[in-house]
């Protein structure tokens, strides 16, 4: 979708928001697939009622997205533009066993950098892509831990009010892949609560995750990560390994051999082929199981 309406582009250096006319969204995703629209790249957290205020005043739809990690975006011209949050410098600030992170920091590279200032309790999340504030929605979590136990306050932009708001970690629930944020709040940063360590203590448990997240999962290939949420007291990839299914493909999109609950991109998998692949795998495990996998991966297709 291309934004025409010379008042919206005209009022968009004011609000320090940039265009990037006919961005690629499978050059944002890290499954490599997606189709184009206009992305606007927003630069200050309080431009962002004004903004959203224009949009529907003009009716334009839009999406928010995060690292575009747990994505999968549809083909072609998309119809409805992409708003992301451009992370500030610095974008970690800690006090004491406080972190403040904006929600566009990088969630690796705030696993780091709390780290090295002897801040630990989230080295599950080291290998996980995206950003701090896609963990967030999501809560994210490996390896026994997830980022919302240590969550003490959020900064969003509630669409549903339409202003800027701060909860308290109390008042947010954080369950297993979900939490009660509404589907169109944004995230705009977070303050962590986190375990005073010793850094090499917290290297040595980055160690051992990423050693076990090398050994059982297809990390150099386009992914979006696990597709289906693992069912109570089950493993997904285990049930679709179990069915012999690794391997399995339509077009370029291919349940890796490596871990079955994660779907490549072996080259030019488009959305339909990746959806479809989703689609047989679903159904082949219900016919079998009778489980019907709950989606994990964020479908934006249409
Ligand atoms: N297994 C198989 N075949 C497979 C995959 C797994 O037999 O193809 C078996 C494993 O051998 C193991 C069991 O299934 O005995 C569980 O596998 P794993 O330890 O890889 O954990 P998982 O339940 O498949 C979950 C998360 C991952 C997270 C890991 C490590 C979900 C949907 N997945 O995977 O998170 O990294 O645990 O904590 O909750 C993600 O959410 O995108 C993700 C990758």
């Amino acid at each position: 979708m291309r934004i025409e309406d010379p008042k919206i582009v005209a009022v968009l250096p004011e609000l320090g928001v940039q265009l990037n006319p006919s961005a690629s969204l499978a050059g944002l995703t890290s499954l490599g697939i997606g189709g184009t629209t206009d992305l606007l790249r927003i630069h200050k957290h309080e431009a962002i009622p004004d903004l959203l205020n224009l949009l529907d005043a003009q009716d334009v739809p839009h999406k928010f997205l995060g690292g575009g990690s747990n994505l999968l975006v549809g083909d072609g011209e998309l119809p409805w533009i992409v708003l992301q949050l451009v992370s500030p410098e610095p974008d970690i600030v800690l006090e004491g066993n406080f972190a403040q992170v904006d929600a566009a920091a990088d969630l690796g590279r705030t696993v780091t950098f709390c780290a090295k200032n002897d801040l630990g309790g989230m080295e599950g999340l080291i290998g996980v892509p995206g950003t701090v504030g896609g963990a967030l929605r999501m809560n994210a979590g490996a390896y026994g831990m997830q980022i919302g136990s240590y969550v003490r306050e959020v900064k969003l932009y509630r669409a549903a009010a339409r202003k800027l708001e701060t909860l308290q970690g109390d008042q947010i629930s954080f369950e297993y892949r979900h939490t009660s944020f509404a589907p169109d709040d944004m995230m705009l940063a977070v303050k962590l609560e986190l375990p005073s360590k010793p850094y090499p203590e917290i290297l040595k448990g980055i160690r051992i995750c990423n050693e076990k997240r090398r050994a059982s999962q297809p990390l150099g290939q386009k992914s979006a990560g696990c597709i289906f949420k693992n069912p109570p007291g089950a493993s997904a990839g285990r049930m679709i390994d179990e069915l012999g299914l690794k391997g399995l493909s339509v077009g370029d999109a291919r349940v890796s051999d490596r871990h079955a609950n994660f779907f490549v991109n072996a080259g030019k998998a488009s959305a339909k082929d990746m959806l479809a692949l989703i689609a047989d795998v679903r159904e082949r495990v219900q016919k079998s199981s009778g489980v019907i996998l709950e989606y994990e991966v964020v479908v934006w297709n249409r």
